[in-house]
């Protein structure tokens, strides 16, 4: 599976979910996550995220790894997303700052 990773939280550029040929990202207020189970592997969205914040799971940061669980945790709990939508306020100051997952809403 693929992963979203802490550098989409604030920003949610959206540009992931256009291009997702099985509809697997699902939508929370600050973050998307991806579904493990719907996930093919086509990584296509990679190159789509402007802040590059989704990894293969084997090449997600180890100090990132947590977000493997909150990946399939959050895609439970979440509706499904298939259409951008604006990115939130702000998002390209967020880009790259530290610290974020503490902000992540659930
Ligand atoms: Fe997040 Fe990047 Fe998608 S910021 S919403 S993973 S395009």
């Amino acid at each position: 599976t693929h992963v979203v990773t802490e550098n989409c939280i604030n920003c949610k550029h959206t540009d992931c979910v256009e291009v997702c040929p099985v509809d697997c990202f699902h939508e929370g207020p600050n973050f998307l996550v991806i579904d493990p189970d719907e996930c093919i592997d086509c990584t296509l969205c990679v190159d789509e995220c402007p802040v590059d914040a989704i990894y293969a799971e084997g090449d997600v940061p180890a100090e990132q790894s947590v977000f493997v669980t909150i990946n399939a945790e959050l895609a439970r709990q979440w509706p499904v997303i298939t259409t951008k939508v604006a990115a939130l306020d702000d998002a390209a100051a967020w880009d790259g700052k530290p610290g974020k997952r503490g902000l992540l809403i659930r």
